[in-house]
């Protein structure tokens, strides 16, 4: 159900937003990764990551379904193999609790005040392990601005699964045109597009592509920060 602002006359929508990449950065482990496998930090991570969402969709292709953190496990035991830096069980322990404290982006608590305070509805919308996302966004003191975390792990598949956007939408009772994802991952916005879901992609980085399938992001910004210029001057 979406809420009506008389005064206003500003509509409110249940925005979705992605955890990793969107609220947190993933990528910000190459800097615990540097005193464990020095200039290959940067590469770690990014290819541990890569291999993590391709570990997702892949299971989500074959149903075989097993869950982000277990997704994020085996690409971390990949990505040490691929560049020949195997890493002691200490050390790849102390590097999967870091993802329960991987850091805000700077403008994302600041962001979410603002649009909660405009009436909208926010969630954190996320492949992740329901606790596991629970678990961080306390970490970093945001899960008190949402008023949910729907997890693909209900339905045990993966984002760009479209049930699970559909989902999403039946979670917070707005029909899929009133139903936001927000994130910087331009798969994921392609995903909710495909679903009839709206979405805000997040273009976090100025050389980040958004694949060309023919299919456009209802808004561009380059920060969580936009978006509530962006919802208070629309009006439906
Ligand atoms: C998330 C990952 C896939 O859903 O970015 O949070």
């Amino acid at each position: 159900m979406s809420l009506e602002c008389e005064d206003s006359m500003e509509k409110t929508y249940a925005l979705g937003f992605d955890v990793y990449g969107t609220l947190v950065d993933p990528l910000a482990l190459a800097e615990p990764l540097q005193a464990l496998v020095g200039e290959q930090a940067a590469r770690f991570a990014k290819l541990w990551r890569s291999k993590q969402l391709e570990y997702s969709f892949r299971r989500g292709l074959m149903r075989r379904y097993a869950d982000f953190d277990v997704c994020t496990r085996q690409a971390l035991r990949y990505t040490q193999q691929a560049l020949r830096c195997e890493l002691p069980e200490s050390d790849q322990g102390r590097l999967l609790e870091a993802y329960l404290y991987l850091p805000l982006f700077p403008e994302v608590a600041a962001s979410l005040s603002a649009l909660k305070a405009q009436g909208h509805q926010l969630v954190a919308f996320t492949n992740g392990v329901e606790a596991s996302i629970r678990a961080l966004l306390t970490n970093v003191d945001v899960l008190s601005q949402l008023e949910d975390v729907v997890s693909v792990d209900d339905l045990r598949t993966f984002k760009p699964d479209p049930v699970v956007y559909a989902h999403l939408a039946r979670r917070t009772e707005h029909t899929p045109n009133e139903t936001w994802l927000v994130s910087s991952n331009a798969w994921d916005v392609i995903g909710a597009k495909a679903a009839g879901l709206r979405a805000a992609w997040v273009k976090r980085q100025p050389d980040a592509l958004f694949d060309p399938w023919d299919v456009e992001p209802d808004i561009v910004v380059n920060g969580l920060d936009e978006l509530p210029t962006w919802f208070a001057q629309r009006s439906g």
